[in-house]
């Protein structure tokens, strides 16, 4: 599916011919986890991405030929198919550019997104394994948490297939910058899609760091107590949204446009566009910790650049402090479980 098309005509959304010349605008998306809460609006945003060609909806629930049927009804490019249970798995996988990975369990109110590391944690090793086999270029956009650990524990898989490419693995951690903006959108009184800020460390509590010196525009909050107060807004939205579904899960909407903005970014990284900057958890040396999130470059490989995270000033020096042993922490989880 990476065969370069040197010209051609493509059919645009609203059915009008559009010319394009030398770079790839044909890609293989799958989402494993397709029928669940995420899963379903996630593959609706990308089934309207016009760099998908292909869209590959993979998940053990049986509802998913459907989901697969009901989707290819919608008159846009994307060819769609539907995957059902592991003996489908391979097909689904097969010659992937880039597997969104949403599938496991949700958090129940009081619930730490630790809690879900036993289910979720041998669900992306299988996948992982998949990938290696039959996709072991494909880009990994992991969304289940906790995310983590997770991205560790299918780094680890990847590496003992001898296929890991660092630079091909990503954490998801879009939903905490999609949350700040619309945050600071709400408090300063501009539209959030005009916020951009860093959110750095990883996904689950005090690891996720917003940067919010780094915002721009700058926060209106003056007062040190204001700031901190949205630091932590911030770093429990997740819990905000376990607790007002009230037993019905965790984000899922949310969710699914952040990762639909994550998977776009991904595209256009691979399509040759420049410039394709997003936050992602990813392998990095930049602290102690061996897996860090923050704003990266996005290319034809996956990570072509990592940023790093700029000036921190005092109180964001003290929430990377108290974010390292925890992410430490995480990892060592991550990485044990494939060990052993
Ligand atoms: P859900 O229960 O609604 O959906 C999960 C789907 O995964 C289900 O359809 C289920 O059948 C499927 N599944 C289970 N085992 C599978 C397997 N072995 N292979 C393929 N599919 C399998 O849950 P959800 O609300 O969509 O959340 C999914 C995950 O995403 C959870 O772990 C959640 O904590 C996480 N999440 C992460 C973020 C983030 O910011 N990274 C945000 C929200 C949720
Ligand atoms: C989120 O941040 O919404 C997700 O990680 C889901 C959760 O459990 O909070």
């Amino acid at each position: 599916s990476r065969t370069l098309k040197p010209v051609s005509t493509v059919v645009a959304q609203n059915g009008t011919k559009n010319f394009s010349t030398s770079c790839q605008r044909n890609f293989k998306v799958v989402v494993a986890g397709a029928s669940g809460g995420i899963g379903q609006p996630l593959a609706l945003l990308l089934k309207q991405n016009p760099l998908v060609t292909r869209l590959a909806l993979y998940d053990i629930a049986p509802v998913t030929p459907g989901v697969a049927v009901d989707l290819s009804h919608m008159n846009t490019p994307a060819k769609v198919s539907g995957h059902k249970g592991p003996e489908e798995l391979s097909a689904a996988i097969k010659d992937a550019d880039v597997v969104v990975i949403p599938a496991g369990v949700p958090r129940k109110p009081g619930m730490t997104r630790d809690d879900l590391f036993n289910t979720n944690a041998s669900i992306v090793r299988d996948l992982a394994v998949s990938i290696a086999q039959n996709a072991p270029k494909a880009i990994l956009a992991i969304i289940t948490n906790p995310v983590n650990s997770m991205v560790p524990i299918a780094s680890e898989v990847l590496k003992k297939a001898g296929v890991y490419d660092p630079r091909r693995v990503l954490g998801v951690t879009t939903l905490d910058v999609v949350r700040a903006a619309a945050f600071i959108g709400e408090i300063n009184g501009v539209d959030p899609r005009s916020v951009t800020i860093p959110v750095i460390g990883g996904h689950s509590g005090v690891t996720i760091i917003p940067l919010l010196s780094q915002s721009q525009p700058a926060v209106k909050l003056t007062d040190q107590a204001k700031i901190k107060a949205l630091t932590e807004r911030i770093q429990e939205a997740g819990t905000e949204v376990v607790k007002a579904k009230a037993g019905g899960g965790s984000a899922t909407l949310s969710m699914a446009f952040a990762g639909a903005r994550l998977a776009d970014a991904v595209l256009r990284g691979l399509k040759g566009d420049s410039n394709v900057v997003e936050c992602a958890y990813i392998k990095s040396d930049l602290t102690e910790a061996a897996y860090f999130a923050n704003p990266v470059v996005l290319g034809k490989n996956g990570v072509e650049k990592n940023l790093g995270y700029g000036q921190l000033n005092e109180f964001e020096q003290q929430l990377l402090k108290a974010a390292i042993p925890e992410l430490l922490k995480n990892i060592k989880t991550g990485e044990d479980f494939v060990k052993k």
